[in-house]
């Protein structure tokens, strides 16, 4: 079982480049399905789950080549000859389900395995279905699969040829995943789609740019109220994904813990503002250099304690929640933070707490009591953002951290253990 070994308290300082988007790179890969010919795709980070998306795909039997070395992507979506995404890359991961809008869109069907819960929380999909049967479709539970046809007898064979009609969703909470899979749903259908209450995340933008590349009519992305117009066929193309905001949000905390000095390269002010302006709050020395670059500096001052509330963009993200509380876990006095968005993304609490941490948890909301300093243990990864928390109260902790079930951590950070060693953090990884 691979795990990391982390020795604390060394300072970090230096460069840092932040890789492409996870949660863009997943989703412009399932929105290939759309085009008629290749899709390149650059920037896209070497991590587990884009392998697994590539699979995915491979299932469907599009043709797909990445070049890890190269972070380039390929694929020929037109040898795409089936509509079902399999159970065991559902469960694997669940972001398979965004196969669901396009290959509605493109072939009338979509037959996927219910993806499940994890450890987050219940993981719903309720809305994208509710916002399928607005576009036209019927949907079936059938053997642990859901059957999603467009509303016609044709529909049972592929390439029926049956359309997707547009139409108004209301969706009933801003979720990310809905309002992706019903935008791409939306680019073929026929006639105008309207999407109130949409999620309004940066890389739900990047989605909505990526389609429009393709020859999709899309207005108003990175406002609640998205505007579809369907069109025939979307075309291959080449895209370059945005950076990664929660991997950037990750090395400033790592900065803010025990950095000297550290540059954060491709890194955007803008999509983290809220999560910057929190740290300011908090007393750290963190600054935008303008050329998508950010610097922070730890101040020898004492630091602030603070109230988070994590919500939807523009508000904090749900995604920096567990990364931040590593941070405020070290400051003396009370600092509470709320969780809004998923029931039970608190799990990394007591690990935290068996690293010296003095935290509580008391039902949404997590109060934690800041420590002098936190000692190193053996601790276990229970998702992905909860694993990277771990990693920090390492780097933070007197002593050694050993942190296993490092997999979920290798889902979504390229090159993680590198990329710190390279400022300064002793990590290694054994197996
Ligand atoms: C995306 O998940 C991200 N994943 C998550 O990042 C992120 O935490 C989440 O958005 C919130 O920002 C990817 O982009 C691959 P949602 P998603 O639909 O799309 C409920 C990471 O660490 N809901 O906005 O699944 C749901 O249960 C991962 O990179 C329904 O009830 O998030 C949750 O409580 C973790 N019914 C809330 O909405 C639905 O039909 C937010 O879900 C859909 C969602």
């Amino acid at each position: 079982m691979k795990k990391y070994i982390i020795r604390g308290n060394k300072t970090l300082s230096g460069n840092v480049r932040i890789s492409g988007a996870k949660n863009s790179a997943l989703k412009l890969m399932a929105a290939s399905i759309l085009a008629n010919s290749k899709v390149t795709l650059q920037n896209v980070p070497d991590i587990e789950d884009v392998n697994t998306m590539a699979e995915v795909l491979k299932t469907l039997n599009a043709k797909v080549v990445f070049k890890p070395q190269k972070n380039r992507l390929e694929i020929d979506p037109s040898s795409i000859n089936s509509f079902e995404a399999p159970y065991e890359l559902v469960r694997k991961m669940r972001a398979s389900v965004l196969v669901a809008g396009p290959l509605l869109s493109k072939f009338g069907r979509v037959k996927i395995a219910i993806p499940g819960g994890c450890n987050i929380g219940a993981r719903q999909i309720d809305l994208h279905l509710k916002g399928f049967e607005n576009l036209g479709a019927e949907n079936y539970v059938e053997h642990g699969y859901i059957n999603c046809a467009v509303k016609s007898d044709k529909a049972k064979v592929i390439n029926s040829g049956s359309k997707l009609k547009g139409s108004i969703i209301n969706l009933d909470f801003p979720s990310r995943g809905a309002t992706e899979n019903l935008m791409m749903a939306a680019c073929m259908a026929e006639g105008k789609t309207v999407i109130n209450n949409a999620a309004r995340e940066t890389e739900t933008v990047d989605l909505a740019n990526f389609l429009i590349s393709m020859g999709a009519q899309i207005d108003r992305a990175g406002t609640d109220c998205i505007e579809i117009n369907g069109v025939k066929t979307l075309k291959g193309t080449e895209y370059r994904i945005m950076p990664d905001s929660i991997e950037a949000g990750t090395f400033i905390i790592a900065a803010s813990l025990c950095g000297s000095k550290v540059v954060i390269e491709n890194a955007i002010w803008k999509n983290i503002e809220i999560f910057c302006l929190k740290l300011k709050e908090v007393g750290i020395d963190i600054e935008s250099r303008g050329d998508n670059t950010i610097v922070v500096r730890r101040l020898a001052n004492t630091l602030n304690t603070v109230y988070i509330s994590t919500l939807p963009y523009p508000g904090f993200p749900t995604d920096l929640q567990p990364i931040i509380a590593v941070l405020l876990s070290v400051i003396p006095g009370i600092s509470i933070i709320t969780e809004n968005v998923f029931e039970n993304r608190f799990m990394y609490v007591d690990e935290l707490n068996r690293m010296g941490a003095n935290i509580k948890i008391d039902g949404h909301h997590a109060v934690i009591k800041g420590v002098k300093n936190l000692s190193g243990a053996p601790v276990k990864a229970f998702d992905l953002r909860a694993g990277a928390a771990m990693v920090l109260a390492g780097l933070a902790a007197d002593g050694i951290t050993e942190v296993s079930d490092i997999h979920h951590i290798q889902r979504g950070y390229e090159n993680f253990e590198s990329k710190l060693a390279g400022l300064g953090a002793d990590i290694s990884l054994v197996t």
